[in-house]
């Protein structure tokens, strides 16, 4: 059946990450509806094999293609470098947009030709990661100095008062030695970073003196404008007046989906509704 411009747009990450950039959909397209799965029983996806992140990738789609999308967001570095292939090729009829570790822009604006990418260690392993780095490096000249953020996920969802104590160790771990190359970018390759950035730039700042400002970059905004675009193009976009409520999936904890959405995406409750996936995937 091909979807109208009612239908929903479906968003999914390994967990709460993908909220980073369901922020900027809202902003950009704040009339559409929203429906977010939250892999959370699964999460992290970046310690996971390839075959186990696609596996998911293709069960959280098949129910969010259940509930009538007509777009699908993957919201998620890791699953789109294991699974967008796949799913485009399995959903030739569905708008597919993925993300990917924003080093194309991160070489327009760093002046040190080094620039530092903080993913998980399945994007930075993968071949789409790899064929990336490799062309823009040939191209441009830039260095791309990789660092798996291993543990910062599991961090970053816990939600926690306690966590932020660990968050800032792992960075501590993480960041200095990137600084030490000389990097003035970092590019967040995963889309739990952005939650951190001000941890990050406060580490940044303790390291770099008065040299500038290290730039940050999240590619969350280019792919909400990515998805208007598309919208438009296929005569998709929401004509309706109001911004519907959010409803969003977890196939972890429900609570800790609820309580970021209210946090992260400072919704109230009659703003957004939470469902269990268990039973549909
Ligand atoms: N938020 C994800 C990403 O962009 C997934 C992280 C994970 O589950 O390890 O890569």
């Amino acid at each position: 059946m091909t979807p109208d411009r009612s239908a929903p747009v479906g968003v999914f990450d390994s967990g709460i990450g993908g909220l980073s950039v369901l922020q900027h959909i809202r902003q950009i397209l704040p009339h559409e509806s929203l429906l977010y799965v939250a892999d959370a029983g699964y999460t992290p996806y970046g310690d996971k094999p390839a075959s186990l992140i696609l596996e998911r990738s293709i069960a959280v789609t098949e129910l969010l293609l259940s509930q009538g999308i007509k777009a699908l967001v993957v919201a998620c570095n890791t699953a789109t470098a294991s699974a967008i292939k796949h799913l485009r090729e399995r959903y030739p009829e569905l708008i597919i947009i993925g993300m990917e570790p924003g080093l194309k822009p991160a070489t327009q604006i760093s002046k040190t030709g080094k620039v530092g990418v903080l993913a998980t260690r399945s994007t930075l392993q993968s071949e789409k990661y790899l064929q990336l780095s490799t062309q823009l490096s040939a191209e441009t000249g830039i260095q791309f100095i990789p660092q798996a953020c291993v543990g910062l996920v599991d961090q970053i969802e816990k939600l926690d008062p306690s966590s932020a104590i660990h968050i800032r160790q792992l960075l501590d771990e993480y960041i200095p030695p990137l600084l030490e190359t000389n990097v003035d970018t970092l590019v967040l390759g995963c889309t739990h970073y952005p939650f951190v950035a001000d941890f990050i730039t406060e580490i940044t700042e303790k390291h770099k003196g008065n040299l500038p400002a290290i730039q940050l970059i999240d590619t969350g905004r280019a792919v909400a404008l990515h998805l208007k675009g598309l919208l438009m193009k296929h005569a998709l976009a929401s004509e309706m007046k109001t911004a519907p409520p959010l409803i969003a999936y977890s196939s972890g904890s429900v609570k800790r989906l609820q309580d970021a959405c209210r946090h992260y995406l400072n919704l109230t409750d009659d703003q957004f509704t939470i469902a269990s996936t268990t039973g549909l995937v």
